[in-house]
C-alpha cells in the first residue's frame, strides 16, 4: 500500500504530526522485492521506519518512508537445549517476548515491554535490565534496496555493540530487514544481574521466567512514560563510555556517580544521573520536557515540535558538558 503526503503521527512515538511525500506499508518480503524492482514509484530518499520509537522528526520528510509490517513468528529448529525461532520485521517486539515466555523459550524476558518492532530491535541492539538482544540474535534476513537481492547477516556480520550495529553504520539506508532469527534456550536460564530485578520478581512469586517478565514490566511502567499516552522515544541519549582514568577523577569530585566497569577497561556512566544532577529532571519548556521519573527520557506533553525537543536536548547536552566535561551522544536518530 502506497500513500502520498502521509501523516507520520502514528509512525513515531513522540507523536509528531509531520508528513512524508510517500509512505509504503510492506506486508511481506515478496512485496518488498517487487517494490524495489519497480523503484520508480518511490519519491526522493528512502527511510525504513519500524515502530518509530527511536526517532525524532524535526520537519516533514521529503522522501519515501518504508514501513515493514511483515508478520509471523515461527519455530525453525530445535537442537539439544536450544531453539531457533524467527520473527517478521513487523512483529511488535513485546508480542514476540510474550510468545517466547508462553512457550518457555528463555532469553528475551528481560527485554519485556520495549516499544518497537522485531526488525528495529536488531538495528538498535536493544538492551535493558542486564540483557542485550545481540546475545540472542542468530541471523538477520535483509533485502537490498538497490537491487532487491536477499541476504542473511550472521550475528558476527551484524557487528553489534552498545545500541549499535552495521545497520546503523556502514550499510545504513541500504537494506530493509525482513526477518530476524533468534537462538533461545530450552533450559531454564534466568538473568538476574540487574540491580533490584530478583527482589522485584520474588515480590511477585517464585523466581521464574514469568515473574522476571512481570517484574521488568512493573519497573518499566513505574519509571518510563507510556508512549501511547505521553510521546517519548525512551532514552534520548546513550550512557557515555569514558576512560577509567577520567571516571576515577570524576568519582573523586562526585562520589555518588553511578558507573559500571566495561570489559574493555573503560567505564560507562549513567547519563540519566548526569542530567538529573544538572537539575533537568521534571523540567518543561513549553510542551517539551524531561520525564519526572527518568531524566534520560524526553517527552512531548502534547504539541511540542520536533525542533523544540531537539533544542531542549541540546540545552541538556550543554549543561552536562559544562558540569562534567562529558559530551552526551544521542541514542535517538534525528531526521
Ligand atoms: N538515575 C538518576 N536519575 C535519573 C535516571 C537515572 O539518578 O533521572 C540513576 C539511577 O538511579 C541509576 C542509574 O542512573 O543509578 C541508571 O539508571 P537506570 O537503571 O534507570 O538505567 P539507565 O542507565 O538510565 C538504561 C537504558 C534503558 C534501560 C535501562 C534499564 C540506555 C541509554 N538506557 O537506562 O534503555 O531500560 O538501562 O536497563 O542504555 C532505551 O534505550 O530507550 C532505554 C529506556
Amino acid at each position: 500500500m502506497i500513500f502520498s503526503n502521509a501523516s507520520l503521527k502514528n509512525y513515531n512515538t513522540f507523536g509528531l504530526d509531520y508528513k512524508a511525500n510517500g509512505l509504503v506499508i510492506i506486508k511481506s518480503e515478496e512485496e518488498a522485492v517487487s517494490l524495489v524492482l519497480e523503484h520508480n514509484e518511490l519519491i526522493g530518499p528512502v527511510l525504513v521506519l519500524g515502530g518509530g520509537s527511536n526517532i525524532l522528526f524535526t520537519g516533514d520528510y521529503n522522501g519515501t518512508i518504508l514501513h515493514p509490517e511483515i508478520p509471523g513468528i515461527k519455530i525453525r529448529e530445535k537442537e539439544g537445549n536450544q531453539v531457533v525461532i524467527s520473527a517478521g520485521a513487523g512483529v511488535k517486539w513485546d508480542d514476540l517476548v510474550d510468545w517466547t515466555v508462553k512457550n518457555d523459550f528463555y532469553g528475551l524476558e528481560n527485554l519485556s515491554l520495549i516499544p518497537g518492532t522485531a526488525g528495529a530491535a536488531a538495528v538498535q541492539n536493544i538492551g535493558a535490565y542486564g540483557a542485550e538482544v545481540k546475545d540472542y540474535i542468530f541471523k538477520v534476513r535483509c533485502l537490498s534496496l538497490s537491487d532487491a537481492s536477499v541476504m542473511e547477516f550472521t550475528n558476527q556480520e551484524c557487528r553489534f555493540s552498545y545500541r549499535n550495529s552495521i545497520f546503523k553504520q556502514e550499510i545504513k539506508g541500504h537494506f530493509l530487514i525482513s526477518e530476524v532469527f533468534f537462538r533461545l534456550s530450552l533450559k531454564p536460564t534466568l538473568n538476574i544481574s540487574y540491580g533490584s530485578l530478583q527482589k522485584e520478581a520474588e515480590n511477585i512469586g517464585k523466581l521464574s521466567q514469568k515473574t522476571i517478565r512481570q517484574a521488568v514490566i512493573n519497573i518499566r511502567t513505574s519509571k518510563l512514560p507510556d508512549p501511547s499516552i505521553t510521546g517519548n522515544a525512551g532514552s534520548f541519549f546513550k550512557n557515555p563510555v569514558i576512560s577509567g582514568e577520567k571516571a576515577e577523577n570524576l568519582q573523586k569530585k562526585f562520589p555518588s556517580i553511578p558507573q559500571y566497569r566495561e570489559s574493555s577497561g573503560e567505564t560507562k556512566i549513567a547519563a540519566g544521573w548526569l542530567i538529573d544532577q544538572c537539575g533537568w529532571k521534571g523540567k518543561r519548556i513549553g510542551d517539551a520536557g524531561v520525564h519526572e521519573k527518568q531524566a534520560l527520557v524526553l517527552v512531548n506533553y502534547g504539541n511540542a515540535s520536533g525542533r523544540e525537543i531537539l533544542d531542549l536536548s541540546e540545552m541538556i547536552r550543554g549543561s552536562v558538558y559544562e558540569k562534567f566535561g562529558i559530551d552526551l551522544e544521542r541514542e535517538v536518530e534525528v531526521i
